[in-house]
């Protein structure tokens, strides 16, 4: 059979009973999938994947039946069309791939346990239940769940537990919903509660090795996002509860089940008196964005998986819009703009880049496809961009409408913008198709010619890049009323700029508020018009210079010399996102200096006078009720001064590390990763980095974890890097789920970088062998490039890599990458002289 019949166009679900019997100890699950539905064909299919399949019934009696794993498919004869109940009795194994059920992994006082949870988007469930397993065949469940269970487990799923008879737990009948939003977990958990003010309750789960406090935060961040967004959406949340659990073990960030919210843990708990601001936020954002889903993509869900990016980009977006709202002091679209639009901006402009919409059918291409920086980062920037558009009440209108004709059903894109269009009267699909279908984003250049103002664009490369001719419909948002409000064309021409500028009284701007997606170039008259008094610029402004220029210079339409004199001009900026800005455009420096040059030395200077002074005026202790923006910019000015190596620094995180000897986990989280890093690069030995793994390998305190990650990878003793790169492989340290992050550390690392680069070519079988089912597989090559910048690193990766490039999910990655590897040595060849050159004399 062909992939491109859906199961549904033959067998239209309606209910499902599920009788699932998971065992432990025997890693063996069995069951009986019953499902009544409307057979639009006597040959009907139903997916499986890895089961054996013990009977297949329709209403009662045997019928034929074939069933293999490469079809993924169960194939029924059945006497006749029309209302038929199937029942189908199954077994499949229990498998530590952390999708379908699985099993977590963790330690409780000494003693190795597991939870048992699931994960099915976006094909899982089919590994869990024969299910006609498409998002379009929305059916209710009534799950029935047995287990060799323990005294005082506790056990949960998307609707609350009716009755338990003869070991089973029976479920209260769920909505119409998706076969991949199906959800349930047991095993020895710990639990807080709370009801809505509409009466919904809401609950977090984790295991017992968490402190009962780090589920606090989360309990008061879903409750209140819940409330928010039934005000937002005009839509009640319509189950009785929402439930957030945390596993040990989970391949994505988070799941949005319906009714039972799966997390990382380092996404859901943390410790409420030592977690670092940003941490807070991102574990906001993330509950957000899974409780944002409650509504768009549970209750009305997208109709294939060629439009999960509208799901995604939607959540996304809605992070920041449901956390603004609920937290107004913590200004999180600041952090859009150094979150998501850099990410996208950067990702976006290298030639080979799937547009947003990709037309998919095989589900396990669109895994292979889900790039984050395009379907999340660019996705929301698309969303953000039409919401700044239409305004937060046609938005909202048009919102409204969607769900009111498509809740308890599917829909696609087109169904949003057409909802979106008729509460807005623009034409928001033919604005949204040139952005969604197409690759890439434009430059819009800015030029006074012979008096006159004008704009062009053109597609935006950094490295090689085949121009094609793309154009997009670009919402300007100016401060000039003579730009048009959407631009269309190869050029415009605006009208006599003296008169426009005395007119307005102010420089000429493009993309004021930073949310359309795309740069601006201005040409020398603009630029220094607005440089002039670029202090006075609000702070997304200043940061939106800094992001456009750094990445003209990366795609060599601006020079480096221009940016690095930038810096200096707002290193004494009060504001989070400006340092934030500034310090991401210091970083790219870095790469244009050779370790231990003089150079080098010349770069830490820079940093050095960069940091300076702010941290004077900060101090290296947070303090008691200081800002958000003097939290945040700490951070940035101490990973400066600790790069710069300065004496002061040095011994300053020494003392600080000195006087917390024995209780590191009480480090103020704000600080800990650059303490416990200088410490490790500068006073380390054996003995810390054994104190540190032992720390890492039994705190439950995700952010204290990370912290100790980044420290015991920065160590530069050749021995303890042999001695971390073994740990790799060792689940009972690095989680598979962590291994990423642990291998970009050492990669990183100058000393470590050849280690953790033998040591991927030399496990890439293994990696594939543990990850490679795994959407993050690919962006193991992304971390890799990300790294790499020397002509001799680019011929390694090339000679690696490329005889994989027919590995399926892969090409893309590796074309890409290595274009972006290739982008930096030719950079560095063109710039590094000026680059040095300009330091010097800023440090004059
Ligand atoms: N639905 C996704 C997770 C997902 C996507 C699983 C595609 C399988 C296939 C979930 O809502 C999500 O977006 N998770 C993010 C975390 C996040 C808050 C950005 C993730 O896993 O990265
Ligand atoms: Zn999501």
């Amino acid at each position: 059979m062909t992939n491109t019949t859906h199961f549904y166009e033959k067998f239209v679900p309606e209910h499902y009973d599920l009788l699932i019997d998971v065992n432990r100890e025997h890693k063996q699950i069995s069951g009986i999938s019953t499902i009544t539905g409307d057979a639009k064909d006597k040959r009907v299919y139903v997916h499986q994947k890895y089961m054996t399949i013990a009977s297949v019934k329709a209403d009662g009696a045997d019928v034929p039946y074939t069933f293999n794993d490469k079809d993924e498919a169960i194939t029924i004869d059945l006497p006749q069309t029309g209302k038929t109940t199937l029942a189908i009795a199954y077994k499949a194994p229990l498998t530590d791939t952390m999708m379908g059920i699985y099993p977590s992994y963790y330690e409780l006082d000494g003693e190795k346990k597991q939870l048992i949870g699931t994960q099915f988007e976006t094909t899982a469930a089919r590994q869990a239940f024969p299910s006609i397993d498409e998002p379009e065949a929305k059916a209710t469940f009534d799950l029935a769940l047995k287990f060799d269970e323990h005294d005082g487990e506790t056990v949960i799923a998307n609707m609350p537990e009716n009755h338990v008879k003869d070991g089973v737990h029976y479920f209260d009948t769920t909505v119409k919903m998706s076969t991949y939003l199906v959800a349930f977990a047991f095993g020895d958990m710990q639990s807080k509660m709370t009801t809505t003010k509409s009466g919904v309750k809401v609950g977090v789960f984790s295991t017992k090795a968490h402190a009962p406090k780090e589920l606090d935060f989360a309990l008061d961040i879903a409750k209140r996002s819940i409330e928010f967004y039934e005000k937002f959406y005009e839509t009640p949340y319509p189950l009785p509860h929402s439930w957030q659990l945390a596993l040990p073990d989970f391949s994505a960030g988070a799941m949005e089940n319906w009714g039972l919210v799966t997390y990382r843990e380092a996404y859901l708990t943390l410790d409420p008196d030592n977690t670092s601001l940003e941490m807070k936020k991102l574990v906001a954002t993330v509950i957000a964005h899974e409780l944002a889903h409650q509504w768009f993509g549970d209750l009305v869900t997208m109709k294939w998986w060629d439009d999960l990016w509208l799901n995604e980009s939607f959540a996304n977006m809605m992070e920041y819009v449901a956390i603004d709202a609920i937290e107004p002091d913590w200004h999180i679209w600041e952090m859009f703009q150094t979150s998501e639009a850099p990410s996208a901006l950067h990702r976006d402009a290298t030639d080979g880049v799937q547009s947003v919409h990709v037309q998919v059918e095989d589900p396990a291409e669109i895994d292979a496809l889900f790039d984050s920086a395009i379907v999340y980062a660019k996705g929301s920037r698309m969303l953000v961009m039409v919401r700044a558009l239409l305004g937060d009440d046609d938005f909202r209108a048009g919102l409204k409408a969607y769900f009111e004709a498509h809740k308890y059903n599917n829909a696609k894109g087109d169904d949003l913008w057409s909802a979106l269009g008729a509460a807005s009267h623009l034409d928001v699909g033919a604005i949204m198709h040139s952005w969604l279908e197409q690759p890439g984003y434009p430059v819009v250049s800015a030029s006074v010619d012979n008096g006159k103002l004008k704009i062009s664009q053109q597609q935006f490369f950094i490295g090689e890049g085949k121009e094609v001719g793309r154009q997009w419909q670009i919402p300007l948002a100016s401060n000039y009323s003579a730009a048009p409000q959407i631009f269309k064309d190869k050029e415009f021409v605006l009208g006599d700029y003296k008169q426009m500028r005395a007119a307005s009284g102010e420089p000429f701007r493009l993309n004021v508020g930073n949310n359309s997606h795309f740069i601006v170039k201005y040409d020398e008259t603009l630029l220094a018009d607005i440089l002039k008094d670029a202090d006075k610029l609000d702070n997304i402004s200043q940061l939106q210079l800094l992001q456009d220029l750094g990445l003209l210079a990366q795609g060599g339409q601006a020079s480096y010399a221009e940016l690095v004199k930038l810096l200096p001009r707002f290193a004494d900026s009060k504001s989070g996102v400006v340092n934030a800005a500034l310090y991401s455009a210091f970083g790219s420096l870095r790469k244009f200096t050779t370790p231990d040059s003089a150079e080098e030395l010349q770069m830490k200077k820079f940093a050095a006078m960069l940091s300076g002074s702010q941290l004077e005026r900060l101090g290296w202790m947070p303090k008691a009720g200081e800002s958000s923006d003097d939290q945040q910019t700490r951070q940035d000015v101490m990973g400066a001064a600790i790069y710069s190596g300065s004496q002061e620094a040095v011994q300053s995180a020494h003392e600080i590390f000195g006087r917390f000897e024995g209780r590191l986990n009480e480090l103020p989280a704000d600080i800990r990763p650059y303490i416990l890093l200088s410490e490790v690069r500068n006073f380390g030995n054996a003995d810390l980095i054994k104190e540190l793994l032992a720390q890492y390998r039994t705190t439950s305190d995700a952010s204290y974890k990370g912290h100790l990650r980044t420290a015991i990878t920065a160590t530069e003793d050749p021995e303890q890097i042999k001695l971390i790169v073994k740990l790799f492989e060792d689940a009972d340290t690095v989680k598979p789920q962590d291994l990423r992050a642990w291998y970009r550390g050492v990669l990183t690392n100058k000393v470590g970088q050849q280690y953790a680069w033998d040591w991927i070519k030399s496990q890439w079988q293994w990696l594939s062998d543990t990850v490679g089912g795994d959407m993050e597989f690919p962006t193991y090559i992304q971390v890799t490039a990300n790294a790499f910048h020397t002509p001799e690193r680019l011929a390694e990766f090339k000679a690696f890599f490329e005889p994989k490039l027919d590995t399926p999910g892969l090409g893309r990655e590796i074309k890409m990458d290595t274009s972006v590897v290739a982008a930096k040595v030719d950079l560095i060849a063109a710039e590094k002289d000026v680059v040095n050159a300009t330091v010097a004399e800023v440090l004059d």
